[in-house]
């Protein structure tokens, strides 16, 4: 079991980003209210000239931007990204957007406190083109997901879902972004929950409100 603990302030967390950072904008207008108890204390995107960097920016927010072409592998990229990460001291990740896998350096610090958002509902659709791949099986019903990550594509534990129709006339542009109206709304939700009242992650169960103590370290995995 995993323990993430409520906090009494406002809870840090660390944002990455790979693209326009439409999800990012949701959480730092959330964030702009005191009552939502989180303050985000870094961007990070592993590209440079992209609006989501440029929406942290314009918010006053801390940023780094580790290219992966910037490293000899990708095992010195995923190790200077969990430095980068941790030099803020987030009690949450939340990859919003963010197209790279979390490998085993950032898991190793940050496992069971990262969360990730996915526009499909899991276990179907994994990948980079959810509401591509979600049109082209020809489902009534698809949505967004937001979860714990692990050490696979889009697998792990489940925090919520959201569900959004499907339109006979859809695109994948035009039905990732109905995904994402819906998607943004639950991630500010959960955000929101998860960073001020804690939650344990239990084999798949995610429990929010479940981790009054702060963890011991040996349960972080
Ligand atoms: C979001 O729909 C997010 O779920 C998706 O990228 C979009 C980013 O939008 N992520 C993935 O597909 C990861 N598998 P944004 O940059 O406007 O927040």
């Amino acid at each position: 079991m995993v323990a993430v603990p409520r906090k009494p302030d406002a809870t840090p967390i660390v944002v990455l980003v790979s693209g326009s950072g439409t999800n990012l904008q949701a959480l730092i207008d959330a964030a702009a209210d005191p009552a939502f108890g989180v303050r985000i204390a870094a961007v990070g995107a592993d590209r440079d000239g992209i609006e989501a960097l440029a929406r942290a920016r314009r918010a006053g927010i801390d940023t780094f931007v580790l290219p992966v072409t910037d490293f000899p592998d990708r095992a010195a990229w995923d190790a200077a990204l969990a430095e980068c990460v941790g030099a803020h001291d987030p009690a949450l990740v939340v990859l919003a957007g963010f197209m790279r896998l979390a490998g085993p350096a950032f898991l190793a610090r940050f496992g069971g406190r990262t969360l990730n958002t996915h526009p499909a509902l899991s276990p179907s659709f994994p990948g980079m083109h959810g509401p591509r791949d979600a049109l082209a099986y020809g489902v009534k019903i698809t949505g967004a997901t937001l979860f714990v990550v692990d050490e696979g594509v889009d697998t792990g534990p489940i925090v919520a879902q959201v569900a959004v129709p499907v339109h006979d006339d859809d695109t994948a542009e035009t039905l990732h972004e109905r995904i994402k109206i819906s998607e943004r709304a639950m991630l500010v939700e959960w955000v929101g929950r998860l960073a001020t009242a804690g939650y344990s992650v239990d084999g798949r169960r995610v429990v929010p409100g479940s981790a009054p103590h702060p963890p011991d370290p040996k349960d972080i995995p």
